[in-house]
């Protein structure tokens, strides 16, 4: 494959040797009025953030990139985007991995291999009123040649999966066709087909989960993933609790 690969007409790919960070720079373009289909790749970001304003440790190897969104949806549908895109990266990963590689979700939007973290999703929006986005940035870092070693989670790449020798342009190539695939989906179907989609690969759905918030901490059994991305706790006490930002724990892992 060559360095700068091929994506479908969707896409109009700005490709970077080295950026702060490819949602930052998806965002300046987004405000400066660059088309949907905007996708920003680069070898090597200087300051990669991650959900919840952690660091996403960016050399080069790993694959960065931001597609820029202009979907006709309120705030709320944007949530669901993230669904699409873990979907979509679940199938990317296949294509690399053993067939065997155990490829699973993780609420809301990690997507792990044999359990351990091996690509995240930063979803940041911004919209002219509440009921209409004007633009959503999808942030996607997929662990290539090499995974982390200084999180407080267990990481994985896909090299160290048995994907082989990869090129990050290859992998690049083969995720917007399958972003590409999964969002035509969710915009002619809705999210029924994407969230069942999602829950066939659920890590530990029907189980004990923890999901810490801001500022509590509930633990109970992860029910369903509601209509709108929600996860349904299940509580000791009988109640259920629609959680829509946390980080989920489980007891085996
Ligand atoms: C997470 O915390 O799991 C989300 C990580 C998202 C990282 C990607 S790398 C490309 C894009 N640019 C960023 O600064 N972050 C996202």
């Amino acid at each position: 494959m060559s360095e700068t690969p091929t994506l479908p007409a969707f896409f109009r790919l700005v490709a970077l040797d080295a950026v702060d960070s490819t949602n930052e720079e998806a965002r300046r373009l987004a405000a400066a009025g660059a088309p949907e289909g905007t996708l920003v790749w680069a070898r090597s970001q200087s300051a990669g953030r991650g959900r919840r304003g952690r660091p996403w440790h960016s050399p080069r190897g790993n694959l960065y990139l931001s597609v820029l969104l202009r979907p006709k949806c309120a705030a709320s549908g944007a949530a669901q985007i993230g669904f699409v895109t873990a979907v979509a990266l679940g199938d990317t990963l296949r294509r690399f991995l053993p067939r065997d590689a155990p490829v699973t979700f993780k609420w809301p939007n990690d997507v792990l291999v044999a359990g351990r973290k091996a690509s995240g999703i930063l979803l940041e929006a911004s919209g002219v009123n509440a009921d209409r986005l004007d633009w959503v940035v999808v942030g996607v870092g997929i662990n290539v040649a090499a995974s982390p070693g200084d999180v407080p989670y267990a990481a994985m790449s896909l090299s160290e999966s048995g994907a082989g020798d990869t090129s990050v342009a290859e992998v690049l190539a083969v995720f917007a066709g399958c972003f590409l695939s999964v969002l035509e989906t969710w915009q002619r179907e809705g999210f029924e087909p994407v969230r069942s989609r999602w829950l066939e690969h659920a890590q530990g759905l029907g189980g004990p989960v923890e999901v810490r918030l801001d500022h509590e901490t509930l633990a109970g059994r992860f029910a369903a993933l509601d209509e709108g991305g929600g996860l349904a706790l299940d509580l000791p006490s009988g109640g259920r609790r629609i959680v829509t930002a946390g980080d989920v724990f489980f007891p085996h892992l």
